[in-house]
């Protein structure tokens, strides 16, 4: 077994807690804050990838790329994306082989909600299910107050695409492939993922260390 997958699985065997419904809490590992490559080298690099190694994310790249995507990076629990109104109405889903989870930023954690490789569902191209994670960018209407249904659709892709570029970046930055996609089935994955009539899947971004 590969150093990368022995370690993912080390971390999700860590369970370390049980919320209310249930569902394990898996701390992720501390996310490195600092170094990667300059950005200007990182935006030269940026670009879209659509092949993939097999190979599990490692726990510290898993990590890393969750918070460098929306994790919180000051005391009063703001976050490396911009959200209108700060309103944080986006949700990071990841589709594994391992199950499925939604990250939890305060804690920096996982949260496991099936065991199941919901990857067939996770996009309609070849690549997609190949890969070792497919993120599902999921938004929370109901967070958003005061606006109408069109704003609400409107700020949805907008917070969402802040988080993608904050993807593609990190992965330019580790040597990681992604693409960001909208070639989905939403109705399929609101189902599959179990989400409220108040969610939205907005998004999907294929990760993976690159393929031949
Ligand atoms: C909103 C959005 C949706 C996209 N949907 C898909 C998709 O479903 N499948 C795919 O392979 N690429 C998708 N892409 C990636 C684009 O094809 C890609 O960004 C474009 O070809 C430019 O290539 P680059 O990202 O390497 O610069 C999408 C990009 C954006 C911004």
């Amino acid at each position: 077994m590969k150093k990368r997958t022995f370690c993912f699985l080390l971390l999700l065997a860590s369970v370390t807690n049980v919320t209310a419904r249930n569902d394990e809490v898996i701390a992720l590992a501390e996310p490195q804050r600092t170094g990667g490559m300059p950005l200007f080298e990182a935006l030269d690099n940026r670009q879209s990838l659509r092949s993939f190694s097999q190979e599990a994310i490692s726990a510290q790249d898993l990590s890393n790329l969750l918070w460098a995507a929306f994790g919180i990076n000051r005391e009063d629990g703001r976050r490396t994306a911009p959200s209108a109104r700060n309103w944080q109405h986006v949700d990071i889903y990841l589709i594994m082989k391992e199950g499925w989870f939604v990250y939890e930023p305060g804690d920096h954690a996982l949260i496991r909600l099936g065991n199941e490789d919901l990857s067939e569902h996770a996009g309609s191209q070849a690549f997609v299910p190949t890969a070792p994670l497919n993120l599902v960018f999921v938004s929370d209407h109901e967070r958003m107050t005061g606006i109408s249904a069109e704003h609400k659709d409107f700020y949805s892709a907008t917070d969402v695409g802040f988080i993608s570029q904050n993807v593609y970046l990190f992965c330019a930055s580790e040597g990681l492939a992604t693409v960001v996609r909208g070639l989905i089935d939403r109705d399929k994955l609101h189902e599959v993922l179990q989400l409220r009539p108040s969610q939205q899947v907005v998004l999907g971004q294929t990760v993976g260390y690159p393929g031949e």
